[in-house]
């Protein structure tokens, strides 16, 4: 099985993005950790800026059957178009975990509001990459269900 790991907008940056904030691991750091704890399953980590190539990865994970761990980054805070697009992917009986490396409920006001957490099978935010490898032992634990 393939875990698709879609990583939003200005997630890029990370390791030089406010690292007091996100830490200071890099994307590839996170691809490499993701895939040492992957035992068996196969890790695709994408990053995009792009709202409608994040959102044709929801439609894959939904036309692939692949579980998917998700950062949906600032668009968590307003996009109803990701927010639909990742309620096909639960609708399919697809398991999709919301993820954040800070807790947005701990930060600025519009930070607080998700409007993909109604869709999402579960979130997990606050730990930094290790919110990431939660929702990868979550994905894992399903799959074996
Ligand atoms: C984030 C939190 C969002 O509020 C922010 O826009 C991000 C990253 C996180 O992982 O903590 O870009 O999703």
């Amino acid at each position: 099985t393939t875990v698709l790991v879609l990583n939003g907008p200005n997630l890029g940056r990370l390791g030089t993005r406010e690292p007091d904030v996100y830490g200071s691991g890099t994307l590839d750091d996170l691809r490499v950790r993701l895939e040492a704890e992957a035992s068996g399953l196969t890790i695709d980590l994408r990053q995009t800026d792009d709202e409608a190539t994040l959102i044709g990865w929801l439609h894959e994970a939904v036309d692939t059957s692949s579980p998917v761990i998700l950062n949906p980054a600032a668009f968590t805070h307003y996009s109803y178009a990701l927010s639909d697009a990742a309620k096909l992917v639960t609708s399919a009986g697809l398991i999709l975990v919301e993820v954040h490396l800070s807790n947005p409920h701990a930060r600025e006001q519009f930070r607080h509001t998700s409007v993909i957490s109604a869709v999402a099978t579960g979130v997990i935010a606050g730990f930094g990459f290790d919110s990431y490898s939660l929702a990868l032992s979550l994905v894992r634990s399903r799959l074996v269900r």
